[in-house]
């Protein structure tokens, strides 16, 4: 695995590619309509714009539900065994809708079709699905639904090569707001993690080339840019010329893009030039998400997390002090291997110390392949739903008391849509990364509006118009 090294798709292949697109868009029994379904993380979501992009580009238009689509796509997550299972459900249940649309489409992509043997099982199992691929030759999506319109055959192509493909058509979800993918992949292996064996090695995007894209983005007026990777912290390794994420954030702050926020971070890697960095910047916004896991040593070992709890809350302290009053948040697993109850008091004592704005709490799950699915200890679900139930409670506790810090304050809202609870409401995200409501309407959306929080209702800040 070690020797593997990144390969930069060419234009010849992306040439060829858009040719496959003019080809599918000349086929009389092409779809007309598509669908994107989208589990799993930001990564995933963006994989999907591009998806679609393409989709586009070979004159489809988006259905407005997977029930009137011609062309139906699953693209799928592994990282926990329910994201499996909820995709395969799906997927079990469009054989129905194909009995009324026999034309129909069906395809499965990303993480899950990228585990070992999975598109095979996949193929034998769901005889339905047309056609399969996994996440490193998403760009071959022209190629491949080209040749599943022109065989009775299900096309199953996975490869296992770490690409780096630049200028994919992209149909973005939010027209003020966008993602940016400056990193693929993860070299990490924490013991209970799959993604590193489904996103493949860790490698970065040349700065250049985000660098461009940052600056289309912003001429086209998107409001806030979003960096993707599953470490952003490590940005740069194996790049020539030593660049950095720090770098890489310097660079893009300077472009005056209003809003720049990033995730995932690894706490290992958080570098002091980095919380130097977000001290001085205009435009990165004062949130970091910097996922924890566990509060106990023992088990952050277990987890090969390379970091101890005291390093951990180093970073928090060393954050806080360079922005006051910075949005924290974090995901945290319960009941890993062998977790006693007294380890799981050390995460509940860190979450008490920190003080989280929100975090994303998981039950283990096991993961074939992943070092932690084969330790002695795996813990019973109903000890560990206790356990997460007991986390949750106090979290939302926690929680309250950290969104006090907001009332009376000001604080810009990046408007997203109209409130769920009223027509006269909006809502969306203020810089510290909470959800914030204010009275708005339609025409708010994808502005940025000062306001004033007021009000504390249900861990959602109530604010008015300045
Ligand atoms: N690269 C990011 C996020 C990876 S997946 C990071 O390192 O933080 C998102 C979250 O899913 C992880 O942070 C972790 O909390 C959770 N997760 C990953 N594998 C899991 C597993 N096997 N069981 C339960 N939760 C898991
Ligand atoms: Fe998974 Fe760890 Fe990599 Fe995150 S850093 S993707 S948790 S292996
Ligand atoms: Fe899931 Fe793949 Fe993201 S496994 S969490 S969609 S990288």
């Amino acid at each position: 695995m070690a020797d593997r090294k990144p390969v930069k798709v060419t234009e010849e292949q992306l040439e060829e590619q858009r040719q496959f697109m003019r080809e599918v868009r000349a086929l009389p029994q092409r779809p007309r309509s598509y669908f994107v379904v989208t589990y799993g993380c930001q990564m995933n979501a963006h994989d999907s714009e591009i998806l679609a992009g393409m989709l586009r580009d070979m004159g489809m238009e988006e259905a407005h539900d997977r029930e009137n689509a011609d062309f139906v796509l699953f693209n799928t997550c592994c990282v926990r065994d329910n994201a499996e299972r909820r995709a395969l459900g799906n997927v079990t249940w469009l054989k129905e809708v194909r009995k009324r649309n026999p034309n129909l489409v069906i395809g499965v992509c990303g993480c899950m079709i990228q585990q070992p043997g999975m598109a095979e099982k996949i193929m034998k199992q769901y005889r339905f699905v047309d056609l399969a691929f996994g996440t490193s030759n998403l760009y071959r999506l022209p190629e491949l639904l080209c040749r599943t319109l022109n065989s009775d055959r299900a096309v199953v192509e996975v490869e296992d090569e770490d690409t780096i493909a630049e200028d994919l058509p992209v149909r973005r979800l939010r027209q003020d707001a966008a993602y940016i993918t400056i990193m693929y992949g993860c070299d990490n292996f924490c013991s209970y993690c799959i993604v590193p064996y489904v996103r493949g090695r860790e490698r970065s995007r040349d700065m250049d080339d985000i660098l461009r894209e940052a600056e289309t983005l912003r001429n086209s007026g998107v409001k806030e840019i979003m960096l993707l990777g599953q470490n952003v912290n490590s940005y740069g390794k194996g790049l020539e010329g030593g660049a950095t994420f720090a770098e890489l954030l310097r660079r893009l702050d300077d472009m005056d893009i209003p809003r720049i926020r990033f995730m995932t971070s690894h706490p290992k890697d958080l570098s002091d030039e980095l919380i130097d960095v977000m001290r001085g910047s205009r435009h990165i916004l004062p949130q970091f998400h910097l996922p924890v896991q566990s509060g106990s040593d023992e088990i952050l070992r277990q987890m090969n997390r390379r970091y101890t709890r005291e390093q951990y809350l180093n970073r928090v302290r060393a954050l806080r002090d360079a922005v006051p009053g910075i949005g924290l948040t974090t995901d945290i697993i319960v009941g890993f291997p062998g977790e006693t109850e007294e380890q799981f008091q050390d995460t509940m004592s860190l979450v008490k110390e920190v003080g989280y704005d929100s975090a994303f709490t998981f039950i283990y799950s096991p993961r074939k392949g992943t070092r932690a699915a084969a330790m002695d200890g795996q813990i019973n679900e109903a000890v560990a739903t206790d356990r997460i139930q007991r986390l949750i409670a106090l979290q939302d506790q926690c929680q309250k008391e950290a969104m006090a810090r907001f009332l009376g304050q000001e604080e810009e809202v990046l408007v997203e849509g109209l409130s769920r609870r009223s027509d006269k409401a909006v809502s969306g995200k203020g810089r510290h990364g909470v959800s914030i409501t204010l009275p708005g309407t339609e025409e708010d959306v994808g502005q940025i509006v000062r306001v004033r929080v007021n009000e504390i209702k249900n861990n959602t800040l109530m604010a008015e118009r300045l």
